[in-house]
């Protein structure tokens, strides 16, 4: 069933279309970049669709690129809707809701995180296995079964860790904590976190992932690793370090998207 706000945007985008893409990329903080390697790649304003949000914060332009990857049709997503800029939950989970209903199947979700496990130093990448709701707010669902418990495909995980280790690319695994945000936590809310088993902190993806889990989209979580969480590293935490880890983190994060999309072809 297609959610009544987002016929607008379908009917907009589906003509513009050879084909639906299967896989979906949510390009987090500082990593649009990413959406270079496409192929062929057909660009899409968002502010050009009927009922899309709008979103404000730098470094996440609001495009959607549709394209081969791999031989794969696939689509990335820039430009995140967070609930911090006062999006509602329904807002924030619009572009997944708009790509399930144009047929992705598996999805990746990256972001920028803040390290709380001591030995996550910035550039780190971590396959998100699970997450604590430290916003109490999810998307709300009649469907059954609810699948939003373990809402990664833990499978996905281990191949994906294991491709990153063929290409000599190191991650790690570990626990996202997703607060409301917009402010940076406080020093005393990181020892709360880490206390509670988280090992990164961010301010977005949970919605999103718990949508897509619940429509039946495989997912992939990946933070990058941008700064140590507050207390843990140097006094001050600023959005341009978060940007500019993006920017150092790029081609390693392009090759292994790459790599997965490809290995996706065969199971
Ligand atoms: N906290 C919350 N969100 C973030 C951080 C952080 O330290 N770094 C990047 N996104």
């Amino acid at each position: 069933m297609v959610d009544d706000d987002i016929r607008g945007s379908l009917e907009a985008i589906l003509p513009q279309l050879d084909e639906r893409p299967l896989f979906g990329l949510i390009l987090g903080s500082g990593l649009s970049d990413l959406a270079e390697v496409v192929e062929n790649a057909l660009v899409v304003e968002t502010s050009d669709l009927p009922g899309y949000p709008h979103g404000t914060v730098q470094g996440h332009q609001g495009r959607l690129v549709f394209g081969r990857l791999e031989g794969v049709p696939i689509v990335f997503v820039q430009g995140r809707l967070h609930m911090y800029e006062g999006h509602s939950l329904s807002s924030a989970t619009f572009p997944i809701r708009l790509l399930a209903a144009l047929g992705v199947s598996r999805m990746i979700v990256t972001n920028a995180a803040g390290g709380i496990r001591a030995s996550f130093a910035p550039g780190t990448l971590m396959w998100i296995t699970d997450h604590i709701n430290m916003a109490f707010r999810g998307p709300h669902t009649n469907r059954t079964p609810d699948r939003r418990s373990h809402p990664y495909d833990l499978n996905w995980t281990k191949r994906a860790k294991s491709i990153a280790d063929e290409l000599g690319i190191q991650t790690e695994e570990g626990t996202y904590i997703w607060t409301l945000g917009p402010s940076y936590e406080t020093r005393a809310e990181i020892r709360m976190f880490a206390g509670l088993g988280a090992d990164a902190v961010g301010m977005s993806t949970v919605p999103e992932v718990l949508e897509a889990s619940q429509r039946g989209i495989k997912v992939l979580g990946l933070s990058t690793i941008t700064n140590h969480a507050a207390g843990l590293g140097h006094e001050s935490l600023n959005h341009e370090e978060v940007l500019e880890v993006g920017r150092q983190v790029k081609t390693k994060l392009q090759q292994l998207i790459r790599a997965l999309v490809r290995d996706t072809e065969s199971h």
